[in-house]
């Protein structure tokens, strides 16, 4: 036999051993964010956590940072069809609502048309705006904000 297929054998071997003896610790260490709701059940929903809500909008860090919701956002629903962040966000609702208007990069779809609308691009606000947790930070982190130049 040449080297090679002793190599060949001898991982084939400890391959077998490997895949055959379980490994229940690790198994059974690992769980998903649903817990152990099996995935056909509906998981209950979690808790409400307490968010940092009404005072006044956060800073940003850096100049394309899409802002933070400094409001709850609970109760307004986003599909499909139905996007209530509109009705105080978007042009003119957002007058009478006193709220800050979307920015105009909202109204241009992905290749540069300008649109009269929310671009589609732009619907789930929430992929890129979200709400703070208020609580103090889980890891410590050293991030400071962008300064100018002087
Ligand atoms: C009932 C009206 C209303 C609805 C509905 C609403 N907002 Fe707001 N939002 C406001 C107001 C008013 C402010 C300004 C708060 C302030 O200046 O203190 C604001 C602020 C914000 C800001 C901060 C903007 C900045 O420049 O700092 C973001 C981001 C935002 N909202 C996102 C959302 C998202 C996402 C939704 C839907 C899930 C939503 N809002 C639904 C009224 C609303
Ligand atoms: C793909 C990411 C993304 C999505 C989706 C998105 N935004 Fe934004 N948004 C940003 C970024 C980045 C900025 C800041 C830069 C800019 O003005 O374009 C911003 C800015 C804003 C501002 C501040 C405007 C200003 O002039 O101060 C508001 C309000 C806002 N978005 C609301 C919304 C709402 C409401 C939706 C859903 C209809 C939404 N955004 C969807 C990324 C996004």
């Amino acid at each position: 036999m040449k080297p090679v297929h002793i190599a060949l054998g001898a991982f084939g071997l400890i391959f077998a051993v490997a895949t055959l003896s379980p490994i229940p610790a690790l198994a059974g260490d690992v769980q998903s964010l649903r817990g152990k709701t099996e995935i056909p059940e509906i998981n209950p929903t979690p808790e409400l956590t307490k968010q940092r809500a009404d005072k006044g909008r956060f800073t940003r860090n850096y100049r394309q940072q899409p802002p933070l919701v400094p409001h709850k956002i609970a109760k307004y629903e986003i599909d499909l069809k139905v996007n209530q962040c509109l009705r105080c966000h978007d042009w003119p609702y957002n007058v009478e609502e006193n709220a800050p208007k979307v920015s105009e990069t909202h109204y241009t779809d992905r290749d540069g048309t300008a649109l009269d609308h929310i671009a589609r691009t732009r619907w789930f606000c929430t992929q890129c705006h979200v709400p703070q947790e208020d609580a103090p930070a889980l890891v410590r982190n050293t991030f400071k904000p962008l300064q100018r130049k002087q």
